[in-house]
């Protein structure tokens, strides 16, 4: 996987290669990363021909005035030595200047990886994994930068990250530092981001990669919802199935920067790191500061090739323990039936309702402690309500494990509200400026994690309650961004937002590294810090408070370019959407849904009984296919129509496939649709039939005269009460066809297109959506 010879480091993995050699002068540079070199003799071609000097260049040493730092592709570069584009490395270095220039010392070739001291990062066997340490030193500051190089192989997949060591006796005051820098050669690059907001996560925007710097980043304590920091540079012309596309992430939940770069020399500077915003590290002498991880893949298939690398990546080398490659259960969780105001007995009739639909996980979410009967009060304080539980915890808890479900329960521990018995007892706890009143968010403050006696206090709470309600699940919310970064715990106040940070995974660590059957669903008001970071620990993340299907559309494809969908948790919910008012079919919310880890969260004593027994049989297809859906690889189509999308998992055999094919706005008189199914065997006949779902009467409005063989009014009486235990089912096709056909498309029946009913027609109109089960037939 990893070797060196003379000077050059060769990194392969299964279908690429990642080369880099030492200069004369001692620096590392770039020399090739993309699909696999068969011959080392190519690198001498590949290679940059520094052969002319280039004016106002500064000259590196009189030796060679061809050789310039700032005209070189370079792995690293430092401050001060004729490198003008963005540097992965600021400090103020022990001789009180910026400047460093570190060359290259040693190497070590190891099997497996090296586990990191305070930040969780990938894993992997001997077997699975190399780790190239390269060894650079500058010599006028005494200090050591180790660059850690770790190769995935299988899934194509290489990590980098940075321990800088101070051996000189003055400290470094590091202000920047970032865990990979790359200079890539010149293509037609786009840069895309995965931008939004509080429930409009991770849409997907595309920037063309011209001269200057184009940044990624957030600066709110986490890796929020504003900016992912997993971000793709794909060439011009790439498209879901074809061209070159490199994909970056981090292993960090806090503030994170990327910088691309075009330089006036045509090379593409990527970096990837901790965002320096108001960042300031003391190292003092023998102090080592080490760096996220950074996670780097190349596939010249497009963008699905990228995508399915780091699906790999994150389901054997991220998430780790118990819940590793297993089924996630489907869950119901009661915040959008009660918010805060619920009872015992009735969450009881919801789990009654619950189990009998075949869900697995009944999920009590926020108010069941202290007095936190609304989002003002009780916050920290993680003492049962016994007026909402008069039972306690465990006796709710047994109640719904005799129902055949699991019991999980949702926590807001690092935070806390001043009106809470937490405050008042220890109002240091929470994170405050001295002479500042504090700015709030959801009426709440930030519990400083960089307190060791905080992080104790949420380790034993938390750890408790988990032992003593005999928890199998756990949501662990967090919903504000972080201000007045300071703690009295530490000297240089610059180190706030990291140490907050390491602190949480000290947390998360301590609780959940020792009770690894407990299934950890994180959440930052959905996907406020959806990060590689978190799934180190939690094998699921909410992906959003937006449930609106056609909102999900959007951000969970968004989500898909970095992340599997067995980290997706998606729920069905009531609709209008509490999110937009926007009214979808109960087989919409599902199709959606059942792309990622399935939950409802909705009041299901509100369902008329025909709407409960098709969730019935959804939660049974679920079932069928969960491992498909949770694990199979997960491709996109290329959108044919903008009000149209469609998705695909797929079986590793390649037996078996299901496409979600869904529509925005509908159109008139549209045109036919195709059914496109990739990545099947070419030759071998497949059966593609559609999901059997529902076609609600109250659908059709006036037109129900047209459908129906007796007249009724719309909104009447005879109409609302038929709705409620009779629907008609929605059109269903089957067909036979090659993989070949299936990869060229197959035609779909007709939409509706405003000239009568049957059933044979697609009704699909605003929001209408299907899944089609693609079965290799086997003789
Ligand atoms: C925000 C979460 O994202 C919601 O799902 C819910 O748990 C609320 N917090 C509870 O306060």
């Amino acid at each position: 996987m990893i070797t060196e010879k003379e000077g050059i480091f060769y990194l392969n993995t299964k279908n690429t290669t990642y080369v880099f050699g030492v200069t004369k002068f001692k620096h590392l540079e770039q020399i090739y990363y993309g699909t696999k070199l068969t011959n080392e003799v190519e690198v001498g071609a590949v290679r940059y021909k520094q052969s002319a000097q280039t004016g106002t260049t500064v000259m590196y040493d009189a030796s060679d005035e061809n050789y310039s730092m700032d005209t070189l592709p370079l792995e690293w570069s430092g401050c001060g030595r004729g490198d003008y584009r963005c540097n992965p490395l600021e400090a103020k270095m022990p001789d009180d200047t910026f400047i460093t220039d570190f060359t290259f010392q040693k190497y070590e070739i190891i099997k497996g990886n090296v586990p990191m001291q305070t930040l969780p990062s990938a894993y992997g066997t001997e077997h699975e994994t190399q780790t190239l340490i390269v060894t650079l030193f500058d010599e006028v500051q005494n200090v050591t930068l180790k660059l850690y190089y770790s190769v995935y192989e299988a899934c194509d997949v290489i990590t980098r990250r940075v321990v800088m060591t101070n051996h000189a006796v003055k400290a470094v005051s590091i202000r920047k530092i970032q865990s990979m820098m790359i200079d890539l050669k010149y293509r037609n690059y786009d840069m895309v981001t995965f931008d939004g907001g509080w429930i409009r996560e991770a849409h997907k925007h595309t920037k063309e990669v011209t001269y200057g710097m184009i940044v990624n980043s957030s600066t709110t304590g986490s890796s929020s919802n504003r900016h992912n920091p997993g971000f793709v540079l794909a060439e011009h012309t790439a498209t879901q199935d074809h061209g070159w596309v490199y994909g970056f992430n981090l292993v960090y939940s806090g503030n994170h920067y990327s910088c691309v770069e075009r330089s006036n020399r045509d090379l593409i500077r990527v970096s990837i790191g901790i965002n320096p915003h108001c960042f300031e590290w003391q190292l003092k002498q023998d102090e080592s500061f080490e760096t996220p991880e950074a996670v780097m893949t190349f596939s010249p298939h497009g963008f699905n090739g990228m995508s399915h690398q780091f699906h790999d990546f994150v389901n054997h080398h991220i998430i780790r323990g118990d819940w590793k490659g297993k089924d996630r259960p489907i869950l119901i969780n009661n915040w959008e039936s009660d918010f805060f105001d619920f009872h015992e007995s009735g969450l009881l009739k919801l789990a009654s309702q619950a189990s009998k639909l075949g869900i697995e996980l009944f999920v009590l979410d926020d108010g069941w402690f202290g007095e936190r009967n609304h989002d003002k009060a009780g916050l920290g304080d993680y003492q049962v309500n016994h007026k909402k539980l008069p039972h306690g915890l465990i006796g709710l808890s047994k109640k719904v494990k005799a129902m055949g479900m699991d019991f999980g329960l949702w926590f807001e521990p690092e935070m806390i509200n001043e009106d809470s018995e937490l405050y008042r007892n220890h109002p240091e706890y929470a994170v405050t400026v001295p002479g500042r009143k504090a700015v709030k968010g959801r009426n709440q403050l930030v519990l400083d994690l960089c307190k060791k006696e905080v992080r104790q206090y949420i380790i034993d709470q938390v750890g408790t309650i988990i032992d003593e309600a005999e928890l199998s699940y756990v949501k662990w919310d967090m919903n504000r961004h972080i201000s007045e970064m300071y703690s009295e715990a530490l000297l240089v106040q610059g180190e706030f937002s990291h140490r907050y940070i390491m602190g949480l995974y000290e947390i998360l660590q301590s609780i959940f590294g020792t009770r690894p059957h407990v299934l950890l669903e994180s959440c930052a008001s959905g996907g406020n810090r959806f990060d590689l970071g978190m799934l180190c620990f939690s094998p699921q993340i909410w992906v959003s408070d937006d449930t609106d299907p056609i909102e999900r559309l959007k951000i969970q494809e968004g989500l898909s370019y970095l992340y599997p969908q067995s980290t997706f948790g998606a729920h069905v919910s009531m609709a209008p959407h509490q999110q937009t008012l926007r009214n979808t079919p109960l087989s919409t919310r599902f199709n959606v849904a059942a792309f990622g880890c399935l939950g409802f969260e909705l009041d299901l004593k509100q369902l008329s009984p025909v709407e409960k027994k098709e969730v019935r049989d959804q939660i049974i297809f679920y079932k069928r296919y969960r491992e498909l859906l949770q694990y199979g690889i997960f491709s996109r189509h290329e959108q044919l129509r903008e009000n149209q999308k469609s998705w695909q998992v797929t079986s590793r055999n390649a037996r078996t496939a299901l496409v979600g094919f869904y529509q925005t706005l509908g159109q008139a008189a549209v045109g036919m649709d195709q059914l496109i199914v990739k990545e099947l065997q070419q030759d071998a006949i497949y059966a593609v039939s559609t999901r059997p779902q529902n076609l609600y009467l109250d659908r059709f409005g006036g037109l129900i005269k047209h459908a129906m063989p007796i007249k009724i009014n719309p909104k009447g009486v005879i109409l609302r009460t038929a709705n409620q235990v009779y629907s008609l089912k929605d059109c269903v096709e089957t067909y036979q066809a090659s993989g070949r056909i299936l990869e060229a498309g197959i035609c779909l029946n007709d939409q509706f297109v405003g000239t009568g009913y049957h059933n044979n027609m697609r009704m699909l109109g605003d929001y209408g959506s299907n899944i089609y089960l693609i079965e290799q037939k086997i003789n």
